[in-house]
């Protein structure tokens, strides 16, 4: 199976304090810009399975869930509160342009 790379958009106009969310394939990618990072999570709360993430409180790199709490860690998707692993996906910058690598034919 092999890679695909869908563009985000350019690095300046994703947002700060919120996270935007990608549909790739029947995913939903929360986008999170932190200081010069870039991190790509499951929008999908591992709680009750609904796209509520690139809407979360940031702290540091950290993202909690607006419906009840439960937190993630944006570098590897584990849970810090509630429990569960969000799959994270590769970011590449490329002259500016954000994009997020996921597998084909998802
Ligand atoms: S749905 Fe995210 S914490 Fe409940």
């Amino acid at each position: 199976m092999g890679v695909q790379r869908i563009r985000v958009g350019e690095l300046v106009d994703l947002p700060l304090r919120r996270g935007k969310l990608v549909c790739a394939g029947g995913e939903e990618i929360a986008v999170w810009r932190v200081d010069g990072n870039v991190y790509a999570i499951s929008a999908v709360c591992a709680h009750q399975h609904v796209a509520t993430l690139h809407e979360g409180l940031r702290n540091g790199t950290t993202i909690a869930c607006p419906l009840h709490g439960w937190t993630y860690a944006l570098e590897n998707g584990r849970a810090l509160v509630g429990s569960g692993i969000l799959r994270t996906y590769p970011v590449i910058v490329e002259r500016g342009i954000v994009y997020v690598q996921v597998d084909e034919g998802v």
